[in-house]
């Protein structure tokens, strides 16, 4: 791997944020589940939030279940989103339950957009977004998606580490980093997600 990588945010400032985010969830979920019994699913968006996911729940001292689903997207180039798929199974038992989906970051908003709808058709008692990573965009998002919690915003760099993969790479790394690409390794992406 020939990639140059700088830490843009470091393990200490992820672990004490994503701590805070998980006390202010839990005190809102609270607070729905006050008005009556319905139960909390967290949908983890595969693969990019499992790590954000796996601390997050930990600051989570509530009873909830932990579903999963895998969204791709295909980028024509390295570093840009050219469509959202689910691929396999999405929950279909969210009917009636305070959903919140949690995903590493919120870049052009296709995949958000895209969990937003189908789960939304299934009418949840309600429905939440949680990303680590909220990229600034200056000409706005291809999908009008807004997060109800965000870790940090960024500039709109690509970046890797804490889940975030490029070509499936990087995703280990304890920090978020801006990855610096070299023209020989351009080629290499397919998926992400
Ligand atoms: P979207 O463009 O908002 O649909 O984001 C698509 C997905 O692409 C995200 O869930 C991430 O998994 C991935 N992604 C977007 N920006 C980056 C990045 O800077 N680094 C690594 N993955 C990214
Ligand atoms: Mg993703």
């Amino acid at each position: 791997m020939s990639q140059a990588v700088r830490t843009l945010i470091d393990r200490e400032r992820i672990a004490s944020r994503v701590a805070e985010l998980g006390r202010q969830i839990t005190l809102d979920l609270e607070r729905e589940l006050a008005g009556g019994d319905s139960e909390i699913v967290l949908l983890c968006a595969l693969t990019g939030a499992l790590v954000f996911t796996a601390d997050l729940i930990r600051h989570m001292p509530l009873k909830l279940a932990v579903r999963t689903v895998t969204v791709s997207s295909y980028p024509g180039t390295m570093t840009t989103s050219q469509g959202a798929n689910i691929r396999g199974e999405l929950p279909t038992d969210l009917a009636g339950k305070h959903v919140l989906i949690v995903d590493d970051i919120l870049d052009s908003g296709r995949t958000l957009g895209l969990l937003r709808r189908v789960i939304v058709a299934q009418q949840p008692a309600s429905l939440r977004v949680a990303v680590l990573l909220r990229k600034t965009k200056r000409d706005g998002r291809e999908e009008d998606v807004t997060a109800d919690y965000a870790g940090f915003d960024i500039a709109d760099d690509f970046v890797v580490g804490y889940g975030l993969d490029y070509d499936g790479y990087f995703r280990n790394l304890p920090d978020v980093a801006v990855l610096t690409p070299t023209p020989t390794t351009a080629a290499g992406a397919e998926s992400r997600g």
